[in-house]
């Protein structure tokens, strides 16, 4: 696989940062993730918007234009014949070549870049989809600015863990009582006509995904309701499902062992994910 290092296509096994850089000793770093499919860039504007966005809220220097970003995606999906996956980037507050807390002046200091491609075949037609995923709920304990897209990662795989080792796919995470979002998605549930989703702010990241599949879902005339809700809530709802780059609109089936309706993927969850499919390839 080719993959980007610091303005060079590379071999990934030649491919090297420095045990200095901020994102290996402090998670000092922001990315992104977007899918391909057909080798069509999903969303890709969005998710530039939202590096952007994080690289702002950080303090960072976006080291590259918006159609620097692109050219380097297109070439790596080219090169790598990716038709169906994901295209990761990774911006980090470079390697000072020393540890501190305090930052680097960018000056002397410039951001660190990693892009690598996931080739992933079958992406869009995910035997999960027909099934549904069963999810627990854990609570979360992450930091105030999930807002920012940041490579500190470590308690959303923990919660992944603390899911397969219940014999679920995913967990949950709730904070006072309320389901924030995934691991690495956000969280909806169905009831009649209404989709109900946890509103926008620091406490959850604002999914790429998310903001389409709403826009459509009011297209198709359902009722977005943007607000938090309970586990016992989502157990009682007609349907769930989550939303994120990679796995576009995934139905859940159960919620802390509680099954939604009859156990198979709910009808609008369904069609929320063939509409999204529809529109954005
Ligand atoms: N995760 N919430 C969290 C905590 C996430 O990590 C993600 C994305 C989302 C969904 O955002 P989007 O629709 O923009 O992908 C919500 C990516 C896919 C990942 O970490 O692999």
């Amino acid at each position: 696989r080719t993959v980007y290092v610091n303005g060079e296509f590379l071999p990934e096994d030649q491919a090297k940062i420095s045990i200095f850089d901020r994102a290996f000793l402090m998670a000092d770093g922001v990315y992104e993730v977007t899918s391909v499919l057909g080798g069509k860039l999903i969303d890709f504007s969005g998710h530039l918007k939202r590096l952007a966005r994080s690289l702002d809220a950080l303090e960072m220097v976006n080291p590259l234009s918006d159609d620097e970003w692109l050219s380097i995606h297109r070439k790596l999906v080219e090169v790598n014949g990716i038709d169906e996956g994901l295209v990761y980037l990774q911006v980090t507050r470079g390697a000072p070549g020393d540890r501190d807390f305090a930052w680097p002046d960018p000056a002397t200091c410039p951001p660190g870049v990693v892009l690598f491609t996931q080739n992933k075949p079958g992406l869009a037609d995910s035997p999960a989809a027909k099934v549904g995923m069963k999810v627990i709920s854990i609570p979360d304990i992450r930091w105030g600015r999930r807002d920012i897209k940041t490579t500190q990662l470590l308690y959303p795989s923990m919660g992944k863990m603390m899911a397969k080792k219940a014999g679920a796919d995913d967990a949950w995470l709730v904070e006072d009582g309320l389901v924030t979002e995934g691991t690495s998605n956000n969280t909806y549930i169905v009831k009649g006509n209404q989709i109900i989703t946890r509103q926008l702010s620091t406490d959850i990241l604002h999914g790429i995904t998310r903001a389409a599949v709403l826009t459509f879902a009011r297209e198709a005339q359902m009722e977005v309701v943007e607000r938090p809700f309970t586990i016992a809530e989502a157990q009682q709802a007609d349907e769930a499902f989550i939303t994120s780059a990679s796995a576009f609109v995934m139905p859940v089936v159960e919620i802390d062992g509680a099954t939604l309706g009859d156990g198979k993927p709910g009808r609008v969850a369904s069609r929320m994910r063939e509409i999204y499919l529809d529109e954005m390839r």
